[in-house]
């Protein structure tokens, strides 16, 4: 056979570019404070169906206690924390820095969800610190904003969530493709209520329009933003049909395989394969 590679400058010209039309939706469970090794069963078989379902990107956030059993047990899904300290290390007891979850395993970090901004306080500068650490760890980052019902039905959310975005979002040459923004409000969180496909869609196109304007047109256009708060096998499709929805953040429904599969299937529009 006698055929020429094309040069190396044209042929890399010629690549198309990757746009975010192209990314596969993104699933991610967080498994919040659940889960003894009895539950690597659950993790095991999600990391086998997802071999089949390649059209998604899958990911689980297990507790601390089970990255690294996890991540040597599902090879195939991504891992990560559901929180890191903003310092490389030092004496703060009971902490974990974002290098140690790099060590165990972890591939990116939650920062800013609404639970460790109620439980524990933190401000947007906090998530912002959080996130450049694990940035600098050598980690992705899934930075998470959302509003309370109050301040939806006092007319707020999208600004409540453009301030949080400016506040929290790391900054720098390079850090957008290592963010993923997750829109969780907060009221939605557990309740079993979710928005309207409407107002996720308003509320997305929104966000996508702060990214831009952070990291310029381009960078801000490949930031996936996934939609969390009660997504369930049985109302996926439809959440992640809203505009500028890029996959789920899952709590509750991606505690067994069995549910967190079929948000997963829904995302692969249905099918397998
Ligand atoms: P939920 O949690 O799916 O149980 O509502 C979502 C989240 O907090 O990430």
């Amino acid at each position: 056979m006698n055929f020429r590679l094309p040069r190396q400058d044209k042929f890399l010209f010629e690549l198309p570019k990757v746009s975010k039309m192209a990314q596969r939706p993104y699933i991610v469970g967080n498994w919040k404070m659940h889960g003894t090794r009895a539950m690597l069963a659950e993790a095991r078989a999600i990391d086998r169906a997802a071999e089949r379902l390649i059209k998604v990107e899958v990911a689980l956030a297990p507790p601390y206690t089970l990255i690294h059993a996890t991540r040597k047990e599902a090879g195939l899904i991504g891992v990560g924390a559901q929180d890191c300290h903003p310092a490389d290390g030092g004496a703060h007891t009971g902490d974990i820095s974002a290098a140690m979850l790099k060590d165990a395993g972890a591939g990116f970090a939650i920062v800013g969800h609404s639970e460790r901004r109620a439980d524990h306080g933190e401000k947007d500068a906090d998530v912002r610190e959080k996130a450049d650490a694990a940035i600098s760890a050598g980690m992705n980052v899934i930075v998470c904003v959302g509003e309370t019902e109050e301040q939806r039905d006092a007319g707020k959310a999208e600004s409540v969530v453009a301030k949080q975005l400016k506040g929290s979002l790391p900054e720098g040459e390079g850090v957008a493709e290592k963010v993923t923004v997750a829109y969780e409000p907060v009221w939605a969180i557990g309740t079993g209520r979710t928005p309207t496909v409407e107002d996720i869609s308003a509320m997305h196109v929104s966000i996508r329009n702060v990214l831009q304007k952070l990291y310029g047109e381009e960078a801000g256009a490949g930031v996936r933003i996934l939609y969390g708060g009660s997504v369930k096998p049985d109302n996926a499709a439809e959440l992640l049909s809203a505009d500028e929805v890029g996959g789920a953040l899952v709590g509750g429904a991606s505690l067994t395989a069995e549910s967190f599969l079929g948000i997963i299937i829904a995302a692969a529009g249905g099918e397998e394969g």
